[in-house]
Order: structure tokens, then sequence, then C-alpha cells
């Protein structure tokens, strides 16, 4: 009964922990959540103003399709002065958040059979967005080292696509020049598409923010796709974007306009506050994660597990291993410990030792999970 393209694509592995988190609460467990993909944070004030005026002003209908004039101006100027890339409004689509256009980039220009390379681990949308455009995901593991020197080996005739994410969901990390010019210069090479997945961009703090549209040759080739969700915490809004050519941006329109239309058009004004206001707001919920990033990271030191170079996003990725696998080790904590943690294999299967530890949570609650923590693993 269902379609053939569907069913090649799994439930979403780190909403059935979350799904599984919510009963226990049901129950009655005190359980805390370091499996969110959110910040915790309230939007700010300015932006939920901006929206609340756009509705009370009645621009509540359909908008243009590819989005206001004045968001797409303000992301051209956002894209200009912290990016170091030039994009005409025209060549900005707004999307209803980051994830359609993904979605949008992927359908538009995979084929039946076009190989598409995903780097291991990696967030678990990219994968289902390849197969249900009919293309074939070709896993790149990183490994611990987070090299790609190897990446040539894996590309084929077929090979169509690199989806590149930067800071990283699930690793944390942020990728250097050195990765982000060997990226350009296999897609140079073999004229490759690359979407560059930008999403955790302000939430850094080690390591520079690199675009891959900036770099020599790589502007006509790359989309670039960012958003509110993540730096304004506006996960709830659904807003966000993707650049590129004339001929990509014009694609993912036909897309749009035949399944969304549009973003919703009060969040479209609010998205105009929220990139041209003061960004102090962003800077306060950076600081206060980086504080969480340094509280789980030396807790999780005095459990003896390892994590990768938590540089960006609201991720640890932690080596469990001695404990037992991240499957067995997130099912202990969760039913006994009453907190849950991602396992690392829904992010990739070479991971099955890792888990995901989210700190998009406050550090009364992080310090109370990692206290539970030792109590069960030790
Ligand atoms: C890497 C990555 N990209 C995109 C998104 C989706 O963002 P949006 O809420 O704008 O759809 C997420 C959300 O979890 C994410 O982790």
């Amino acid at each position: 009964m269902i379609s053939e393209r569907l069913s090649r694509v799994e439930e979403s592995a780190t909403l059935r922990i979350t799904d599984l988190a919510s009963k226990l609460r049901r129950e009655g467990k005190d359980v805390i959540s370091l499996s969110v993909g959110e910040p915790d944070f309230p939007t700010p004030e300015h932006i939920v103003e901006a929206g609340y005026k756009a509705m009370a002003n009645g621009l509540t209908h359909y908008t243009p399709s590819k989005g206001i004039p004045e968001l797409r101006e303000a992301i051209a100027r956002k894209f200009e002065r912290e990016n170091n890339v030039s994009y005409d409004p025209d060549q900005i689509i707004v999307t209803p958040g980051a994830k359609h256009a993904i979605f949008e980039a992927v359908f538009s220009l995979i084929e039946e059979g076009d190989e598409v390379i995903l780097f291991e681990p990696a967030w678990v949308t990219y994968e289902a967005c390849v197969k249900l455009s009919g293309g074939r995901v070709v896993w790149f593991n990183l490994g611990k080292g987070l090299e790609i020197d190897g990446i040539q080996e894996v590309i084929t005739r077929k090979t169509k696509m690199i989806i590149v994410n930067s800071p990283n969901n699930p690793l944390g990390a942020v990728f250097d020049h050195e990765f982000m010019r060997t990226i350009r210069d296999v897609a140079v090479d073999h004229d490759l598409y690359v979407i560059s997945d930008e999403i955790y961009e302000k939430i850094i703090y080690g390591g520079e923010h690199i675009s891959p549209a900036s770099m020599d040759e790589m502007w006509d080739r790359t989309i670039t796709v960012n958003g509110f969700s993540k730096a304004y915490a506006m996960t709830g809004w659904r807003l966000g974007y993707a650049a590129s050519s004339d001929e990509i941006i014009s694609a993912m329109l036909k897309v749009q306009q035949h399944t969304v239309s549009c973003a919703p058009s009060f969040v479209q004004y609010a998205g105009v506050s929220a990139l041209e206001s003061s960004q102090k707001c962003v800077e306060d919920m950076v600081r206060e994660f980086r504080e969480r990033r340094d509280l789980v990271v030396s807790g999780l030191e005095e459990l003896g597990i390892e994590c990768m170079p938590a540089e960006g996003a609201f991720y640890v990725f932690a080596d469990v291993g001695r404990y037992g696998s991240g499957m067995e080790v997130s099912e202990r904590l969760l039913t006994r410990a009453y907190v849950a943690v991602t396992p690392g294999d829904a992010f990739g299967k070479s991971w099955g030792d890792w888990v995901r530890i989210s700190y998009a949570t406050s550090k009364e609650n992080l310090r109370k999970a990692l206290k539970r923590m030792r109590e069960v693993l030790n």
C-alpha cells in the first residue's frame, strides 16, 4: 500500500527516544532530556513582538512563494556581512524551516540512481531526503580523526552531490579550512553539487565557520542552507532559507509552490527583525551554551568518557564504549537514571559505541543528569 520510495525511509530515531522519554514522563518519572535538538530559551521578545505586530497589521495572507522581498534582502545583507558571499535577493528562497530547504534542494537535483555522499555520523534527515528523491546514499565515515583524505575513493560516475554540515550535528565539531578545501577540490574536480547546512553557524565556541560558497569556483555549485530555529530559538516558527544560482533556486521554487506555497507570512516579518536587530540575544545564548558545554565535557571526563572536540552546536558526541554499546547505555540511562540521550548509531552504523548528548537544557538539569549518570554507570 505504501509507496516503495517511502518504505525505504526509516522513522526518525531521535524522535523515537523523545517519545519514549515522554511516555516515562507521563508515568510521573522525572526524566531529564538530553536528546533534544532545540534551544530551551524563549524566542527573544523583540522577535515575538515583530511577529505579533505583523499579525495585528493584517499580514496574515499568502506571500510570494519565494518569500517577502524585505526578508530576502535582509538575508542577502547577512550573507555579505557574515559569510563573505554575494547573492541577489532573487537567488534566495525563504522556506518553512531549513529542513524543507534541504528537501527542496535534494529533490530538485537528484535523479533516480544518483549518488549523494554523506559523512558518517550525520543528521538523520539527509538520508531520508536522498531516499525520498530516489537517490542512493554513499556513506563516508569520518572516523575519530574527522579525516576526509580518502573521499576520492567513494566517488563514482553517479556521484552528484555532497552534503556538509558545520558546525555539525551530532558531532559538535566545526570543520576547518583544510576539511572544507578538500570538499572544494573534490567538488570542482568531479563537478559535484554541495549542500552546505549552516544552521548552527552562530552557535560556535572554537574554530571558524566557513561557508563553502565563499570559496573559489564554489558559488554556483553550492546550495547554502540556513535558518532561524537554532540561532534565535525559533524552532516552532518554521523559518529557514537557501541561496544558490538562479537555476537551482527556480527549481526549488517549483517544489515549494506545489507543496507548502510559502513560509508563514507573519513569521517572515519576525525573521526580518531577527536578522536586522541587535544580535545580543544570540551572544547571550551562545555564552550560556558554552558554559553548559564546559560543564558536560568535564562531567564526562570524570566518568572517563572521551568526547569529540565540542566546538559548536549544542551537542557533545561521546564514546561510551567502556560502559557498553551506545544503545545499551542509552537504555540504561533512560530506564534507571531517567536521563535521555541519543544512541550514536542513529547517526551512522559505525558509531555504535557513541551517544549524542544535547545540552539544550538548564545547568541545573545538566548537573542533576551528570550526577545520576555517575550513579548508574559506576
Ligand atoms: C543539522 C540540522 N539541519 C537542519 C535542521 C532543521 O532546522 P529547521 O528547524 O530550520 O527545519 C536541524 C534540526 O535539528 C539540524 O540539526
